[in-house]
């Protein structure tokens, strides 16, 4: 297992590999939170890094969340973290608002990124909509918040699907920017790790849309949560083309729909694209869609069971994210302590 992870070169030499990322508990998790996050989350531990992973339950309330709902989202979502393997002995698992350094180096960020940088970030555009006037300060000042999350531990690798690519290169401009400013070589910079199969998975109704836990439709996703039936049917039930599948995987290029169902075989068997076309290129939907339930459901139905499973002992979870919790805070703080020494506060 050790050797299957890529970790990309980092341009922060000095740094120690340390791994960090997070996932919003806002709503269910998708298929495409797993193959695009969680799974690789996964792998990265059992590689041996450090890994650190994190509920970012600050960052779920720049829109409305219910208190009970968000409670309860941030349970579910550290549920889907352990059901899918990772380990608390050996991972950092916790939420975000359980270390106040999130927040104070998100504040000291907030006074590095430019308005400017922030007004080119495309998923605040995509979730402020029309109503910009509307939305909350910390929506725009997301990216800010999350550059703390990764930055406060020094993290060098940060695995996430493909739409966090514009916030990593935000990451990487904060640092660049701190460092410059005040003549230090103190944060990394970053790389994103955006890899494997199904980097962005789409919709099962709309090949060209991202899957996504805010779309109307459920059947546009696989949830986490789905049982064996419910997935074997959205799979069954998801848009194709009359075509069988194509011989080789040019001919997946106009074919969106098509693609995305071979990018998720992939990603869950754990193969490349040119392996699944070599195996099943030329099959129609009618004999590839049953093996890609059949696949679908191994992985995730125990997954699924797991998490219902944990639910039912919600003060075991909440002991799990406040020991991980213990453990961030001891990492984080020097690094804090230090960033407030380089701006200039004086600390008794
Ligand atoms: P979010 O649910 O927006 O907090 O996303 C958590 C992680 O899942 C991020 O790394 C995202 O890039 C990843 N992710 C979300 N949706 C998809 C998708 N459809 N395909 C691949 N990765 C995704
Ligand atoms: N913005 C990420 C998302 O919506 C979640 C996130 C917050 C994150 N902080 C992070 C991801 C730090 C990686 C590292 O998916």
């Amino acid at each position: 297992m050790g050797d299957t992870v890529h970790m990309p070169d980092s341009r922060a030499p000095d740094f120690p590999q340390r791994v960090f990322s997070g996932i919003q508990p806002s709503g269910g998790l998708t298929l495409g939170n797993y193959l695009g996050a969680i799974k690789r989350f996964v792998e990265m531990q059992d590689s041996g890094v450090e890994t650190i992973y994190c509920v970012v339950d600050m960052h779920a309330i720049t829109v409305w969340q219910e208190p009970d709902a968000l409670r309860r989202a941030t349970r579910e979502l550290a549920a889907g973290y352990l059901a899918a393997g990772l380990d608390p002995a050996r991972s950092i698992l916790f939420n975000q608002s359980q270390v106040p350094a999130h927040a104070e180096l998100g504040w000291i960020f907030n006074c590095v990124a430019r308005m400017g940088w922030l007004n080119r970030m495309t998923q605040f555009k995509d979730k402020a909509g029309k109503n910009r006037e509307k939305a909350s300060v910390g929506l725009f000042a997301y990216p800010n918040l999350m550059a703390a999350d990764i930055l406060a531990y020094h993290a060098t690798h940060v695995p996430v699907g493909e739409d966090q690519k514009q916030h990593l290169e935000l990451t990487r401009d904060i640092a660049i920017k701190f460092n410059n400013d005040y003549g230090v070589e103190f944060f990394p910079v970053v790389e994103p790790v955006i890899e494997g199969a199904a980097t962005r998975v789409m919709s099962l109704r709309d090949g060209t849309k991202k899957m996504s836990k805010s779309d109307p439709s459920d059947m546009s996703r696989i949830n986490l949560t789905d049982d064996a039936d419910t997935i074997a049917r959205k799979v069954r039930k998801a848009k194709t083309d009359p075509e069988p599948l194509p011989e080789a995987p040019g001919g997946l290029e106009a074919r969106p729909e098509a693609r995305n169902l071979v990018n998720i075989y992939a990603a869950l068997s754990g193969g490349s694209v040119a392996q699944v076309m070599a195996e099943h290129g030329g099959k129609p939907f009618s004999e590839f869609k049953p093996l890609l339930a059949d696949l679908a459901v191994a992985e995730l139905a125990p997954i699924s069971a797991e998490m219902a499973r944990l639910m039912h002992d919600p003060a075991e979870i909440d002991r799990i994210l406040a020991d991980g919790a213990a453990r961030a805070r001891v990492l984080a703080q020097p690094i804090l302590e230090r960033t407030f020494d380089i701006v200039g506060m004086v600390r008794g």
